[in-house]
């Protein structure tokens, strides 16, 4: 009898090792799907044979009541979102994200800091995602800006898994997936407030976390070009690279941590047209508004219309062009593929798109195909 148990119980740990192996082979690939009115994309648009994961990008919290925002056009757009992946592929899991980059961080700090306000925003986040047909939720504070917001933050994954467990139950449904967008790297090692994320309440309690593996350079710094998603930088810490590795260096599992690619480039205005290197002398920022930021879709239009120079650079992992004053620093296809096969020698949960809607004809999205 014992033997025999032996015997089940190395079976199991057979069969668990190579579902999980089976799992990291089928691997995460995820989306965000902006759903401002500047980078509209009908849903029932999106090709999701390429994604396993599509996010509704961004639902607002009311800084005043920590309960979510829906307002009449909000409801209609969160019901087309769902209705629209359900329709076109019923095996593609939604989230909805909460917050994003020009969020309220401080409305998210002050939430996180008492149980009873963390209570409030947990409901009505369930009751949003179960209103609207999600399969989970996300959240993208950007960013606790110290240790003690670090500290909320713990608590609040702690309490929001736990009550998505109880509906979970008590609703007799699938578990609804939790996830968060999070910085390039645990470590805000840049700041002059350094903290780093709760990784052990991460692991413990959410499904994985997006890294935003981009943004490292752009309009922000003028003095010249940069790849602003660097996947190696032999200069700094600041590349995809150093931030995956030090997320794995924290204790998160492998298959707990999604990297992010951008489908978007940072434009500068060269100083000198001949000088056009990354790291060129430059003294503004290129097309793009103030912020110098072009959708790939943008970048490839500039391409053609002033017949740029496009240049790989094997050192970053990154693709830029040029054209007189005009520098762009993005990814093509080829330096995603770099991107992609990174992260298979990592063993990492999968990627994601900041945004589906930027793509060019699918160019980049099926690239992990
Ligand atoms: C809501 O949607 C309608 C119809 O698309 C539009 O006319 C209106 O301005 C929107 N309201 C807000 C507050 O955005
Ligand atoms: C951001 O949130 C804080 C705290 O809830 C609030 O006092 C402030 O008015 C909010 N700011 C904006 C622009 O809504
Ligand atoms: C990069 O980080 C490592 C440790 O994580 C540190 O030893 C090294 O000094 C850092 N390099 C730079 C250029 O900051
Ligand atoms: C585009 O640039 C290439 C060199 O990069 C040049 O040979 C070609 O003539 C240019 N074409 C046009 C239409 O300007």
């Amino acid at each position: 009898m014992g033997s025999w148990r032996r015997v089940a119980f190395a079976l199991i740990l057979v069969l668990c090792f190579s579902s999980k192996s089976l799992l990291s082979m089928a691997a995460i690939k995820a989306a965000y799907w902006p759903s401002s009115t500047d980078s509209y994309q009908p849903p029932l648009s999106i090709d999701t044979t390429y994604f396993t994961h599509l996010y509704y990008a961004f639902i607002e919290m009311d800084p005043l009541t920590f309960k979510l925002r829906v307002s009449p056009n909000e409801s209609v757009l969160l019901s087309e979102f769902t209705a629209a992946i359900k329709l076109r592929d019923p095996r593609v899991k939604t989230l909805v994200s909460i917050g994003g980059g020009g969020s309220n961080s401080t409305a998210f700090a002050l939430m996180a800091s008492s149980k009873p306000s963390r209570q409030i925003f947990i409901e009505s986040t369930i009751e949003v995602a179960r209103t609207f047909g999600f399969h989970g939720l996300d959240l993208d504070w950007e960013f606790p800006a110290n240790p003690d917001e670090m500290a909320s933050l713990a608590k609040l994954f702690i309490e929001w898994r736990g009550a998505i467990e109880t509906e979970a139950y008590s609703s007799r449904r699938p578990r609804l997936l939790l996830t968060a967008a999070v910085y390039f790297s645990p470590h805000f090692f840049l700041s002059d407030t350094p903290r780093s994320y709760p990784s052990k309440a991460i692991k413990y309690h959410l499904d994985w976390v997006n890294a935003m593996c981009f943004d490292y350079r752009g309009a922000w710094d003028t003095s010249e070009t940069g790849a602003h998603a660097a996947l190696y930088d032999p200069k700094s810490n600041v590349s995809t690279s150093y931030g995956i590795d030090a997320w794995l260096g924290s204790g998160l599992p492998q298959s707990m941590l999604v990297m992010g690619l951008p489908l978007y480039g940072h434009t500068w205005k060269l100083k000198d047209p001949n000088v056009h290197g990354i790291g060129a002398p430059a003294v503004g920022v290129g097309p793009g508004g103030d912020t110098g930021v072009l959708t790939y879709t943008q970048v490839v239009q500039f391409s053609c219309t002033n017949n740029a120079t496009v240049v790989y650079d094997r050192t970053t992992v990154s693709t830029y062009l040029y054209a007189g004053h005009s520098w762009v620093g993005y990814d093509d296809a080829r330096s995603t593929i770099g991107k992609i096969r990174f992260a298979i020698t990592r063993h990492i949960g999968g990627y994601f798109f900041w945004a589906v809607s930027y793509d060019q004809d699918w160019d980049i999205s099926r690239q992990g195909a």
